[in-house]
């Protein structure tokens, strides 16, 4: 296929004011992340603190894949392991009724090449995936604007509600419209989700939006599943460690290469790329096998040791875009403080065994 996107240093465009903006969301989040971490005694995830299974599987490159699809870390048939940790989006914990995005974060193991951050000594690839092909909030100007509700939300009384109803008396659209995308999202079992990384990232010669999707029998018969939150708090974490104490999985993963920048933007991630100009392709398998998945080891170091950043990456699969701009200060900044705080050394997995049973 020749109409593929090349990727080139220059197909990012920083947007007007992006730094100051990108400081005000950083110092927004971190006065919100000390104030929840005094309500709890404990510092958690500025975003995603809620987890519902942590688990240990393989990345599985059959190959050799076309040539549009060997690239970065894809570029040779291999397997690595992986850890998965299935969460939550909000930055508190909450039971399961709470409207939220659900996360597929994935660590791969093992990974040779080029970082792209300098002090990056790990030889991790991670892909943070949420299940829903685009983010609202799509670029550093819409983000503050969501980022500066949070933050009224944490200050206010009535919590979210207040700050709410605050904004029907000065309404503002695009904000009540990403609310009601929040509050609208669905509740269905977790592991039938398709999960997508919403921004853009490098793919060797060209540039991809990366998913995940059941492709397993058992996680398939999941997909649509309505799952009753309001009688169960933990309902997520029941399920998920009653699945893989009967059954594996298995999920594709895939890559959706941009083939038109107009119609499929890096900059507002907001924007959802059309299947029907570029499908997604499968370039690797995701193979979870039956296992214990949440013993409270395994969730002690899912939740106060593991860090994902779309920014532990090698230098083919660099973040793209604004949304991924602003996400190399905040992931770092919250995890430094998390692990600070808490007393936990932070440090890159190197081998599979380091998860508990
Ligand atoms: C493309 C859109 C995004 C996706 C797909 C995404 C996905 C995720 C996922 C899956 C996690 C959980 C990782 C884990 O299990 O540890 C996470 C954590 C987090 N996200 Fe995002 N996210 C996105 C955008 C953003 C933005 C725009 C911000 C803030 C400006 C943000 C801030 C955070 C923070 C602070 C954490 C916790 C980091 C830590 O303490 O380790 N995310 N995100």
């Amino acid at each position: 296929m020749s109409n593929y996107l090349k990727y080139a240093d220059s197909l990012e465009v920083a947007q007007m004011d992006e730094d100051a903006l990108s400081h005000q969301i950083a110092e927004s989040m971190a006065r919100v992340g000390h104030a929840v971490c005094s309500r709890h005694g404990h510092a958690m995830r500025n975003a995603h603190a809620r987890s519902h299974g942590i688990l240990k599987g393989e990345l599985v490159i059959d190959g050799p894949l076309p040539t549009h699809l060997a690239q970065g870390l894809f570029s040779q048939p291999g397997r690595y392991p992986v850890v998965i940790r299935l969460s939550s989006s909000p930055g508190e914990t909450g039971p399961d009724s709470q409207p939220a995005a659900r996360g597929f974060a994935i660590k791969v193991l093992g990974v040779a090449g080029n970082k792209v951050l300098p002090d990056d000594s790990g030889h991790t690839q991670d892909f943070l995936l949420v299940n829903s092909p685009s983010i609202a909030f799509g670029d550093v100007r819409s983000y503050q604007c969501m980022q500066d509700f949070l933050e009224r939300a944490e200050l206010d009384p009535d919590g979210m509600a207040g700050a709410a109803a605050k904004l029907k008396r000065t309404p503002d659209p695009k904000l009540e419209s990403m609310l009601t995308e929040v509050q609208h999202a669905n509740s269905n079992h977790i592991l039938g989700e398709t999960f997508y990384s919403m921004a853009a990232v490098r793919f060797g010669e060209y540039v991809a939006k990366i998913s995940v999707a059941p492709a397993s029998n058992e996680v398939r018969a999941l997909t649509g599943t309505p799952v009753d939150t309001l009688h169960r708090p933990s309902a997520f974490r029941d399920l998920v460690v009653d699945f893989f104490r009967q059954h594996g999985a298995e999920y594709d993963l895939r890559a959706q290469l941009c083939t038109d920048l107009a119609h499929m933007p890096i900059e507002d991630a907001a924007v959802v790329w059309d299947e029907k100009s570029s499908p997604q392709q499968v370039i690797a398998r995701i193979v979870i096998p039956r296992q214990e998945a949440y013993s409270p080891a395994r969730q002690a170091y899912g939740d106060e040791v593991l860090s994902f950043s779309p920014w532990h990456a090698i230098e083919a699969h660099r973040p793209l875009g604004s949304i991924m701009r602003i996400r190399r200060t905040v992931y770092e900044q919250s995890s430094l403080f998390r692990h600070t705080t808490n007393g936990e050394p932070r440090r890159e997995p190197e081998d599979i065994s380091e998860l508990p049973d």
